[in-house]
């Protein structure tokens, strides 16, 4: 059997990891700088977490929802405590689309509608009420094309209030950094207004943490910086540092309804072996804290290069935009000095190294950055 053929893929293939760094086949070592796409979290192979996996596997690895797994309860306690929402209830499933799918359904069964807005530029996912509110029709099959969804202006609060005023939009969803749309931060005054149109209109606001959540951003959410508190917040990537699992934090008005939402295997024994020591290695290696220091610096630095036409983010979420494509700029930099980096379109690298990254990681990032874009 062949791989159905939809990646296009670098000639490297990774077979050991540790923190931020990556070797490949032939023993050369990489600086990671793209996270593989926002995971690595705690940094790669952390023996906390291994250590944790292992030995919860030897006990045991899964078993369905039909049973007690206490494990899930103390994952919700450290997660609560650790992001700030100890009030809110948690679901877990197993990846960012399906988080964001369910947020969006648990939104229409608690007000009985049915339409949905999200914002231009936006990437929300894969499966069918994901990529329906995802602003880009490349992704969309014909079968995706049923949910009445409108796409407005980001940090345009006329047309959101025109729009919700109508009375029959269920949900709001909105990323807490755009990633995929190129790193575009919303204007904190901004979200609190969309929060308060959304609470006078009984319109859930969904924020879509999935990949500025986490502590990326500097704070454990990224619209914490404007001081909202969303209805649901959908919750992946570096949650299980690479172990595949995801979750939505849910507020206290909405009502659990037996089987309303429902996973084989969402917040299995292994997954939450994986999260709890995510959450725990954030909390002892202070790694928000660390995102927000390294991201600050590396930011400040990036505004100093005349070629970087803007540099824009929060925490480990950085994107630098230049005048021209960078395609040559991201192969040399990643075959010729070894450094991963994300990009987004065709003009803005996308930085997302591990949360643990450190302050020298930063500064050979720097220096081998520096040397493509002068060349
Ligand atoms: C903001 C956001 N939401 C949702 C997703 C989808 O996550 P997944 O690929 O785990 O389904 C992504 C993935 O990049 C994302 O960046």
């Amino acid at each position: 059997m062949k791989l159905f053929d939809v990646y296009p893929r670098w000639q490297i293939e990774p077979v050991k990891a540790q923190g931020c760094k990556i070797y490949d086949k032939e023993g050369v070592e990489y600086l990671d700088f793209y996270g593989g796409h926002a995971v690595i979290s705690i940094g790669h192979s952390h023996p906390y977490y291994v250590e944790a996996i292992t030995k919860q596997l030897n006990r045991i690895g899964f078993y369905s929802n039909a049973v007690l797994n206490s494990l899930q309860d103390e994952y919700a306690e450290k997660l609560g405590a650790l992001s700030g929402y100890p009030d809110y209830s948690l679901f877990m499933v197993n990846s960012g689309a399906e988080a964001n799918e369910n947020a969006l359904k648990l939104a229409s069964f608690h007000n009985a509608r049915k339409k949905v807005a999200a914002f231009r530029h936006s990437f929300h996912g894969r499966t069918d009420a994901a990529v329906q509110t995802t602003d880009n029709l490349k992704y969309k099959a014909p079968v995706n094309k049923n949910i009445d969804v409108v796409f407005l202006p980001l940090d345009n609060i006329e047309s959101v209030k025109e729009t919700l005023l109508q009375g029959d939009i269920s949900s709001v969803i909105i990323e807490g950094i755009q990633g995929v749309g190129g790193i575009r931060v919303p204007e904190a005054s901004f979200l609190q207004e969309l929060s308060k149109i959304c609470n006078e209109t009984d319109t859930v606001l969904i924020l879509d943490e999935v990949q500025s959540g986490y502590g990326r951003s500097g704070q454990f959410f990224a619209h914490q910086y404007a001081g909202i508190r969303p209805d649901i917040i959908t919750i992946a990537k570096g949650m299980g540092n690479g172990f595949p699992v995801s979750g939505i934090l849910i507020a206290p008005k909405f009502e659990a309804v037996h089987g309303q939402l429902g996973t084989t295997f969402g917040g299995n024994q292994l997954a939450c072996a994986a999260a709890i020591a995510v959450a725990d290695v954030i909390k002892a290696e202070n790694l928000v804290e660390n995102a927000a220091k390294v991201g600050a610096f590396l930011m400040e630095e990036l505004e100093k290069l005349r070629q970087v036409k803007e540099v824009r983010g929060r925490g480990l979420m950085i994107g630098v935009e230049f005048a021209e494509p960078i395609k040559s700029m991201r192969d040399k930099l990643l075959f010729e000095e070894k450094v991963f980096t994300g990009i987004t379109g065709t003009h803005v690298f996308r930085l997302l190294p591990p949360l643990c990254v450190t302050m020298d990681e930063a500064e050979e990032f720097l220096r081998r950055f520096r040397k493509i874009i002068n060349t």
